[in-house]
């Protein structure tokens, strides 16, 4: 089993429950484990009744669990104060307040969020030494996950970037002929190396992605959550990433063969629409179900966690990442 692993799926299905139980599963198995959330509702905090941040702490009571949570708003003003603080050594300091205002506005526009919990993940990733694994409770489906499949697409699109630049120096440089030293500006440019950063970081992401990480996507027993799932393993695929298994969550517990009343006739016909679910699933889509967990009466958290862990049917051993 790869050392990074990531749940995804629709709002609501059990993404965070099961990255919580999934890691309490590998812990237990004697492995250092890292539970990585991205929820700005702080549900990981929920679950474990204990306040995480931005740093890994570990989670009381059980050995070898840590968990840290990223807030997706507080990330995206940082990486936007990153981009502010590289340009500003660049430009003109009348260019500074122009540039401050396209930022204000990007902060605004789909994907800065995704794109700043991006580079945000992958320098967890980076920084994995400590752990043996690393669980990633990521955003709803298509956001984050469709993230995860573009950085060779962005390594593609930086590379033609460098290309530009190169040949804009070039250019430079031949209108300077004579100067003594012609190829010092090529070699001290600092957009080329910001570039090359850029351009290492995507290699990075998509190497740790392709051949170091495990996606799973949780679902629920109805027609909607199927749907989804099937468009998300089909979108993942278009992006070379496969959906390694699915788990299905909230299903309905069936009732005692001998109980007749009102309720139990309720959940058994509940219990049959929910197995022709299943059963499509089973059926129609490629990556097979490697949890069925039911509903609890009550939020899982404590030990109920231990209990749906133990639904599930996916390995916990793992090796040490090899992008370290
Ligand atoms: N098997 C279960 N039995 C009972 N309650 C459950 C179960 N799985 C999840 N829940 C409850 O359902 C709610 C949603 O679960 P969770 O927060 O894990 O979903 P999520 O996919 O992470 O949601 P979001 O998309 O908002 O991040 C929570 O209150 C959680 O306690
Ligand atoms: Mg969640």
């Amino acid at each position: 089993m790869e050392p990074f692993v990531f749940f995804g799926g629709k709002g609501g299905v059990g993404k965070t429950t099961v990255s919580c139980a999934y890691g309490v599963k590998s812990a237990r198995a004697g492995l250092d484990t890292l539970v990585v959330s991205t929820d700005p509702a702080h549900s990981v905090t929920d679950v474990f009744d204990q306040p995480f941040s931005d740093d890994p702490e570990s989670v009381e009571g059980i050995d070898g669990l840590d968990a840290m949570e990223i807030d997706p708003e507080t990330e995206t003003q940082r990486h936007l104060d990153g981009i502010r603080n590289d340009l500003s050594e660049q430009v003109s300091a009348a260019m500074v307040n122009e540039i401050n205002q396209q930022l204000e506005m990007a902060h605004q526009t789909p994907g800065a969020h995704e794109s700043a919990l991006f580079d945000r993940f992958v320098d967890v990733m980076r920084n994995a030494d400590p752990y043996d694994r690393v669980v990633f409770d990521t955003s709803p489906t298509g956001s984050t996950l469709r993230l995860l499949g573009l950085p060779e697409f962005l390594e593609g699109w930086i590379d033609r970037l460098m290309h530009k630049r190169e040949k804009s120096i070039d250019l430079f440089e031949k209108a300077a002929i004579g100067s003594n030293e012609p190829r010092r500006v090529m070699n001290g440019d600092p957009v080329l190396a910001r570039l090359q950063d850029r351009k290492e970081f995507f290699e990075f992401a998509s190497g740790a992605l392709q051949s170091d990480a495990a996606f799973f996507l949780v679902l629920n027993p109805d027609q909607l959550s199927v749907n989804e799932t099937r468009r998300a393993i089909a979108e993942m695929r278009e992006r070379d990433l496969s959906v390694r298994g699915l788990v299905a969550n909230k299903l309905t517990p069936e009732p005692d063969p001998d109980e007749d009343g009102r309720g139990a006739r309720y959940l058994r016909d509940r219990v049959a629409t929910e197995n022709e679910r299943l059963q499509e699933v089973r059926e129609t889509l490629d990556p097979p179900l490697v949890a069925e967990i039911t509903t609890r009466t009550a939020e899982v958290k404590g030990d109920l966690l231990d209990d749906v862990a133990a639904e599930f049917d996916v390995e916990t051993d793992a090796e040490a990442p090899t992008f370290v």
